[in-house]
């Protein structure tokens, strides 16, 4: 178990003799830190990437991960998690790349242009989001365990499914703090009725989706804020400036091309999203981000634009490699 009141000093005394001196809180979270980095991130046996002195990527199944790791131990979780569980399966991805059947459908073109393919949430069965309700149970529970007192966990949804996911936090232990909104032009819904569009023309099954919840959850306090705060580093949301706290309201383009290129999955989230959410984790800037599901590793790449400590896990090989080429150009980048 983590906790950043063992971080003391050896400082000696008039006889020399060496006695533990009481630091101030904030030097004891940060000498605790360092240590403490050290340690997690050369738990397990799974294959990792150092990326950088304060990055690590480990090619790893999230829920496997996080009960490897000791209780009290991570600060924040950013993450955009699988909703279909099947849309990362080998059978469905090489769905994706033939361009037809499956989970992934290519958006209507309207311009001329070709879409990238989205995953189509409407097409899960009962079972498939009974399944998926247990999977978020299985993450939260190891989020729970993991995360240190007051720790957030932001967690991307979409409008669909976030009741389902969201419920399984907090049935887990979690509080609720609020969703983020990620204001964003989609592709997503506003269709005409399939085969029959001429016939309804004034009809769409669903909105266009303009939007994109990010759940906000916090492990349970221990004493009030500020005393979590000066234990544990955690508790609170860092302020944009010290006159301008997160909103809960974030306009944002879709990822740009630029991005894409340098690392092109097909979840892949906005820097200029990441970074703001990222930064806000920590409330001190001190502690260690972790993201189950990190894909390309925008979330890890972020973390290295604000500064901040940063381990990825992903099931995927492939993207594992991806984030390794992608994030040095991908944290570089001006927002
Ligand atoms: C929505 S994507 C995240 C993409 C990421 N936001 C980015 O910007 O690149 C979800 C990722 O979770 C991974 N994944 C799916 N199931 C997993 C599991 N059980 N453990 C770890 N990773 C998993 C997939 O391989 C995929 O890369």
């Amino acid at each position: 178990m983590y906790s950043t009141e063992r971080a003391g000093i050896a400082a000696k005394t008039k006889r020399g003799k060496k006695q533990q001196q009481p630091l101030a809180w904030r030097e004891q979270l940060e000498a605790g830190q360092i240590k403490h980095w050290k340690k997690v991130r050369e738990i397990g046996d799974e294959i990792r990437f150092h990326l950088s002195d304060r990055t690590t990527y480990i090619h790893d199944d999230a829920v496997h991960f996080l009960a490897e790791l000791p209780p009290n131990s991570i600060h924040a979780i950013v993450t955009d998690p699988p909703y279909g569980l099947i849309e990362y399966e080998e059978k469905h991805l090489q769905k994706r790349k033939a361009g037809s059947g499956g989970v992934w459908r290519v958006p209507p073109s309207f311009d001329g242009s070709t879409r990238a393919p989205l995953p189509r949430f409407t097409v899960l069965s009962g079972d498939e989001i009974n399944q998926l309700h247990t999977f978020f149970s299985a993450v939260a529970y190891g989020a729970l365990r993991a995360l240190v007192p007051g720790g957030h966990v932001f967690i991307a949804s979409n409008p669909l499914l976030s009741s389902m996911c969201f419920h399984a936090f907090q049935e887990a232990g979690f509080e609720k703090r609020g969703e983020i909104i990620r204001q964003v032009q989609t592709l997503r819904g506003g269709y005409k009725p399939k085969g029959a569009e001429a016939e309804f023309p004034d009809v769409s099954v669903m909105p266009r989706s303009c939007w994109e919840p990010w759940g906000m959850f916090r492990k349970p306090l221990i004493g009030t804020v500020s005393e979590n705060l000066k234990t544990w580093g955690t508790g609170g949301l860092r302020r944009a400036t010290p006159d301008e706290p997160l909103r809960d309201l974030i306009p944002c383009y879709p990822t740009r091309g630029t991005e894409r290129k340098i690392a092109p999955h097909p979840s892949l989230k906005p820097q200029r999203f990441m970074r703001q959410i990222v930064r806000a984790a920590l409330p001190l800037g001190v502690g260690i981000v972790y993201d189950p599901f990190a894909g390309s590793g925008s979330t890890l790449a972020a973390a290295a634009a604000v500064g901040y400590h940063a381990i990825g896990t992903d099931r995927s090989l492939e993207y594992v490699e991806m984030a390794r080429h992608a994030f040095a150009p991908l944290s570089a980048l001006k927002v």
